[in-house]
Formats: structure tokens, C-alpha cells, sequence
């Protein structure tokens, strides 16, 4: 989604902010901006699309300042245009404004303040904020008081980045339910929404919280809570390599991401195991045998991909450890006043550690008393920190919209968790345990088997590519393969698809079969697999072209389908893992034939943080 920087200190801000924002183009955008202080007036620079397109503008009428802020926007109130896009000013352009969020109450603000005379240019929520800091300050309040009682005013969700005519050497930040850094340097600070934007310059930051205000100059940070105390905050030490978050030779962040997963599974399951080979070690976490029985109920909450990798969890904790688990939409869970109590266990699966829906769940669960476990992956995320027990997940940034390492990371954390629970319980033997476990052990390299055959899929990829609709089916763990597969394909790819569980088809898609259709048949499960077949051999015999993922040494499959990708051999129980990577590199050969912009698909944001 949108994204936040600014810089205070004795460099131009401009190519710091123009860096920053570039760092933060894969959270998706539709136009970007900046504003510095120059020659004793703020002045913008703005423009609709891509980054590019402000760096050219800037190029023909150069900016200089030593303090500004930068903004790139994903369009929510008003079209993407110079208009709406960010920083927005105040009237009389005595305050600028980068917002990320949403801010609910806007319409009642801006019809007050017009009844106050003051001129609204935009379409955006952020402009609001803009006039209304400005009304308070001129109304005789110092700046900061005048922060403060905006942010007391507004209802929803921001991470602000401020600057005033008046204060040369100032930049306020504040934040609610949307994330915010400030990052630490030698004569110049920084704010930013998200790491990345500020890693080139300093990996000491300080995690700003819901309802804090802070006030930067190159010499000093102060943070405030919502009373106005001056808080003292620890430096939180970013521990990535920078080269983490750059291409390193990859044409995309995407295939950089996708080949990582080795490295990613590998990473997970490192010191997971109980060095006496007894069972499986989550960390700091303890979910042992008495704590398990006193839990009533499980659910696991996420949104797309992460839910995904949470119906993974549902299905094994439920077959193998064999207690009931609900798997819910974050974006649902909350309406339908789920039934949760302090013997409710909710397992919250997500990336970016900052989903707004699934924070959202959160909250509501821990409010209800429930004890939850975040399974995250940006460490110092909104969830990470309000989680009552964190399973990080260890994949590193992910950088391209189309999650891919991330969920390989979940999956591995699921498989963890089941064996973990199923141990505790006495669900499995011990060598049952065993065998598991060596077949993860293997993990790593069954995933690099299939990386070294990313050839053949791109061929598939020539042969099919011009399919019309694409079907993706499977029964049982197959299935929530088929859904990742399904999403990935419409995310970058733009191509219809749909993944079904291969028995519903005749109950009404199979209607939509016909030759251009393509039909991917997710087949690793043995004891499923003639009944897949069955469906397999329906959309055959209507004319759809089918394309099969199974495990290696099952040559059936080869008299029914038209082309067959084998994954290596493995537990049943972890075929989701190995199935997917095809179902990744095959996504992203199409998006990449179709000529799409693989790693900022369009309409999409890398981390969805307004509801
Ligand atoms: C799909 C994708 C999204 C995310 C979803 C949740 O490729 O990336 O579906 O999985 O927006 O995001 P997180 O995991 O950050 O909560």
C-alpha cells in the first residue's frame, strides 16, 4: 500500500527520499511525491504512475532542502492523479502531509472546516488532516499541540509524516494502526512506513507505536505518548543484509524470492528439532501437553496466501494431531462475532505482521481473552509485538506482491506446529515422529531438485499461455495447493482462474469446461489420487487440456493428463510445500510471457493495511 518517508539533517533530502521511495515501490502504488523545504518555502513535486516520472520531473525543475517528505499512493479516496497524490498542503501551503491509512471521519472534518473557509483541492482523506493541523496552529497552539489534537480528532488508521513553513529544521511523525520507523543517523534522522526505505542509511530504529507522536531535527528525536510524556524508546537493531532487500542479479524479486526457499525452509527448521531427537522446539513458545488440554478451541486467522498456508495447519493439525481446528478469513472473523473465550487458542499467520484485517482479528480475539500465537515474518510488525507468543517465520523481506518464500516459510511453521502438538499429545509414535522429521530434514533439497527444473515449466508456460480459463483441482491437502496455485495466477498473471476440489466440479463448474480451458490437477495425495483421476479423465473427455503436478514414480498419471510436472518423493504430509513451487514458477513464466509487471502486479499492494 501506500508508502511513508521523510529526512531531517545536513544532506539534499531529495535523492534520500527519491531512494526511499524506491525501496517502497513493491507495496504497490499509483503516483508518488515529495516535499522539502527550500529557500524558506515547502515545496511539492508530484505527479501520477511511477517513480520514474517524479525523477523526471524533478530533473527538468530541481528541488533542494535539507528537511522533507515523500510519499507514494495506492489510491483509496479519489483516482490516482496530481491532485490527490501526496504530500497535501494546508491552504495556504503552511503545512504538507504524507499520510498511509485511511482516515474514517474525514467528511465531517472537511465540512467543518469549509464552513471555517478553508479550500479543499482534493479528493483524499489526507487533505483533511492537512487543513486541520493548520487551523489548530493558526488558532494559537504550538505546533506539536496542534498534531495532537488533530490525532485526537481523526478516527482510523495513519502513519503521518508532517512538516511546517514555520519550523525549518522539524519533522513530526505520528501513527495508529499503520506502521511507522524512525531511523536513527549521525546528524540526520529519518521516518519511513516500512524498513527498506531507510536501510541504506541506518539500521538503528525506533518502532513507533499506536497514538505516539514524534518530533525529529537532525540532532534529536523525541517521542511522545498520547498524554504528551516524552517516552524513552530501545533502539531496535535491523538485523537484515541489505542485499536481502535488493535484485541481486535476478531479473525479478520475485524469481530471487521463489529460489530462496531452500535457504528459507532450511532456515526454519534450524534448532527446531529437541537436540534428543524427543520432539519439536518452537522457540520461547510452550504449548505443552497440559497447556494444549486446557485449550477449548483452535482457530487460525490470516488473509490470502497466509490463509492458505493457515488451511495447511487446519488439515494436519486436525488428521495428524487430531484435535478440531476452525480456519477463518481475517476479513470475516470479526463479523460474525466468532465464539472465542480465554480457553481459545487463535493462531494469526501473516507476512508482513501488519494486515489490517488480520490485526484487526487480533485485537478482537485478545480483547475476548483469547491467547494468541502470531506466526510472522517482519520481525517488530504490529502483530509480532501485540502477539502473546511469536513463530517467526524467517523468510527475510519479501519484497514482490505475489507472496512466495513467505508462504513456504508458513507452511514449514504449520508442519512444525503439528508435530509439535501431535507429540505433546501422544497423537504419533515416536518413529512415526522420526520419519517426519528426516523427511523435512530433506526439505531443502527436494526444493532445489525442483528449482533446477524451472526450464520445464517455462516451456509449459509456451504451451499454454493462451489459455482462456484455468482450472486448478485437487482433493484434500491438493486442494489448499490449488488455491495458492489459483491466486498466484490471477494476482500476476491477470489470467481467470479457479481452484475447485476436484469432486465439486460436476456439481456445476464442469459446465464451463471446453478446449481452451486449461485444467492443472494437483494429484500427490496416493490415497486420493484415482478418485482425482476420475475428474481428471471428466475435463479431459470435454475437451480441456490438463496439466499434472504429482509425485515422481506415479506414471499413471501420464495416460490422462497432457503434461506432468514431478515433484520428488516425500511424506504426504509435506507434498503442499513441494507442489507449490511448481505452481509459482509457472505463474510467473505467464506473467512474464504476458508482459506484466511480475513484481508490482496491478490494483495490488504488498501489505494490505486499510480493511
Ligand atoms: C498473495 C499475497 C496476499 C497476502 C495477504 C496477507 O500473494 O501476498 O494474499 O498473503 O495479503 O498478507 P500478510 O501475510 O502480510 O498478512
Amino acid at each position: 500500500m501506500c508508502g511513508v518517508v521523510g529526512y531531517v539533517g545536513k544532506n539534499n533530502a531529495i535523492p534520500i527520499l527519491i531512494n526511499g521511495l524506491s525501496k517502497l515501490e513493491y507495496r504497490g502504488y499509483d503516483s508518488a511525491g515529495v516535499a522539502v523545504f527550500d529557500c524558506g518555502k515547502i515545496k511539492i513535486c508530484k505527479t501520477k504512475g511511477r517513480i520514474q516520472n517524479l525523477q523526471d520531473k524533478l530533473f527538468v525543475n530541481p528541488l533542494k532542502g535539507k528537511i522533507g517528505i515523500g510519499h507514494t499512493r495506492w489510491a483509496t479516496h479519489g483516482i490516482p492523479s496530481y491532485r490527490n497524490a501526496h504530500p497535501q498542503f494546508s491552504d495556504d501551503s503552511k503545512i504538507a502531509v504524507v499520510h498511509n491509512g485511511i482516515i474514517e471521519n474525514y467528511m465531517a472534518i472537511k465540512e467543518e472546516l469549509e464552513q471555517k473557509g478553508y479550500n479543499f483541492i482534493s479528493e483524499t482523506d489526507t487533505e483533511s488532516v492537512a487543513h486541520l493541523i493548520d487551523y489548530y496552529y493558526k488558532s494559537g497552539m504550538d505546533i506539536l499541540d496542534a498534531v495532537f489534537k488533530t490525532v485526537e480528532r481523526i478516527e482510523g488508521s495513519y502513519a503521518l509524516g508532517i512538516i511546517c513553513r514555520d519550523f525549518p529544521n522539524q519533522l513530526i511523525a505520528a501513527r495508529k494502526d499503520s506502521p511507522l520507523v524512525i531511523g536513527i543517523g549521525k546528524e540526520e534522522n529519518f521516518i519511513a512506513s516500512d524498513m527498506p526505505a531507510i536501510l541504506n542509511y541506518t539500521r538503528d530504529v525506533y518502532l513507533i507505536d499506536d497514538n505516539e507522536v514524534a518530533l525529529l531535527t537532525a540532532d534529536e528525536i523525541k517521542i511522545f505518548d498520547q498524554n504528551k510524556n516524552e517516552i524513552k524508546k530501545e533502539v531496535f537493531k535491523v538485523d537484515w543484509d541489505i542485499e536481502a532487500a535488493e535484485k541481486s542479479g535476478y531479473d525479478h524479486f520475485m524469481l530471487k524470492e521463489i529460489f530462496e526457499q531452500p535457504k528459507v525452509v532450511k532456515e526454519n527448521l534450524s534448532r527446531r528439532f529437541k537436540e534428543d531427537d524427543s520432539g519439536v522446539q518452537l522457540d520461547t513458545i510452550k504449548l505443552d501437553k497440559k497447556e494444549l488440554l486446557d485449550i477449548g478451541q483452535i482457530y487460525i486467522v490470516a488473509c490470502g496466501t497466509a490463509y492458505y498456508a493457515g488451511l495447511v495447519g487446519k488439515y494436519l493439525i486436525e488428521r495428524v494431531a487430531r484435535i478440531p481446528v476452525n480456519s477463518e478469513l481475517a476479513s470475516e472473523f470479526r463479523y460474525k462475532q466468532p465464539l472465542i473465550d480465554e480457553k481459545t487458542l487463535v493462531i494469526v499467520v501473516s507476512q508482513s505482521g501488519e494486515t489490517a484485517d488480520t490485526l484487526a482479528a487480533m485485537r478482537l480475539a485478545k480483547a475476548n481473552g483469547a491467547r494468541v500465537l502470531g506466526v510472522v515474518n517482519a520481525v517488530g510488525s504490529s502483530i509480532a509485538r501485540e502477539a502473546d507468543d511469536v513463530l517467526y517465520t524467517l523468510a527475510g523481506p519479501e519484497i514482490a506482491v505475489a507472496s512466495t518464500k513467505a508462504f513456504s516459510a508458513q507452511v514449514t511453521a504449520m508442519f512444525l506446529l503439528t508435530l509439535h502438538i501431535a507429540m505433546e499429545l501422544d497423537k504419533i509414535s515416536h518413529d512415526e515422529f522420526l520419519t517426519i522429521k528426516n523427511e523435512m530434514e530433506n526439505l531443502p533439497s527436494l526444493v532445489n531438485n525442483i528449482l533446477t527444473k524451472a526450464p520445464v515449466i517455462k516451456r509449459f508456460m509456451q504451451k499454454y499461455i493462451n489459455s482462456k480459463n484455468v482450472f486448478y483441482i485437487g482433493r484434500g491437502l491438493d486442494y489448499i495447493v490449488s488455491m495458492e496455485g489459483s491466486l498466484k495466477l490471477k494476482e500476476i498473471a491477470y489470467l481467470h482462474s479457479e481452484p475447485y476440489a476436484a469432486g465439486e466440479l460436476k456439481h456445476g463448474p464442469i459446465a464451463l469446461i471446453e478446449e481452451s480451458t486449461l485444467v492443472i490437477g494437483v494429484v500427490t495425495q496416493e490415497e486420493l489420487f484415482e478418485k482425482t483421476v476420475s475428474n481428471i479423465r471428466e475435463v479431459k473427455a470435454r475437451g480441456a487440456k490438463v496439466l499434472a503436478i504429482a509425485m515422481k514414480g506415479n506414471r499413471e498419471i501420464e495416460k490422462y493428463a497432457d503434461d506432468v510436472f514431478y515433484i520428488p518423493r516425500t511424506h504426504w504430509m509435506l507434498a503442499p510445500l513441494l507442489a507449490n513451487i511448481p505452481q509459482q514458477l509457472f505463474a510467473y513464466y505467464v506473467a512474464l510471457g504476458l508482459g506484466n509487471d511480475v513484481d508490482k502486479p496491478r490494483n495490488l499492494a504488498k501489505s494490505v493495511t486499510v480493511e
